[in-house]
């Protein structure tokens, strides 16, 4: 899959629509938008203040990390370096390479983190334990 860095992921600035009408509308269009076709979209929400989720890498998941509603910072390691990204527009999204581990904290409250992903739920492309995600990392 390649060894892909923190420096590899960036903010996606999504369409916005507002013509002649009150509000937003932001698109993601496979074929068009994202280096990936999405295959898969969950969020997470009512996450209580002071809570963190993510921790863990996926081997080959590609994803876009969007705060639908609210804020919340997304933290990217990738064995050598770090990189928090602080998120809080509709129409901005983190994509987010393979390979790299992820924590999601400081949301607040209200906060909808969407994830548009790559591919369908596999627990087997999961790294939950940072030791063998650092062990990963040299071998990958
Ligand atoms: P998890 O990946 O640990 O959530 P997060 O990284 O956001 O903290 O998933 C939490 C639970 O939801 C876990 O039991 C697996 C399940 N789940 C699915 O069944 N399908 C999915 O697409 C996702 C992302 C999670």
């Amino acid at each position: 899959m390649g060894k892909f860095s923190v420096f590899d992921c960036s903010i996606i600035e999504l369409d916005r629509h507002h013509e002649n009408r009150f509000g937003n509308l932001s698109v993601v269009e496979n074929g068009k938008t994202l280096p990936f076709d999405v295959k898969r979209v969950y969020y997470l929400y009512d996450i209580p203040g002071g809570e963190g989720r993510g921790a863990h890498a996926h081997k080959n998941l590609e994803q876009l990390i969007v705060a639908a509603s609210g804020s919340f910072t997304v933290t990217l390691d990738d064995g050598e370096c770090k990189r928090s990204f602080f998120l809080n527009r509709p129409y901005q999204g983190l994509y987010v390479k393979p390979g790299l581990w992820r924590d999601l904290v400081d949301f607040s409250s209200g906060a909808v983190a969407m994830v548009l992903a790559s591919d369908i739920y596999d627990k087997e492309d999961y790294i939950r334990d940072y030791q063998k995600f650092i062990e990963y990392k040299s071998i990958e």
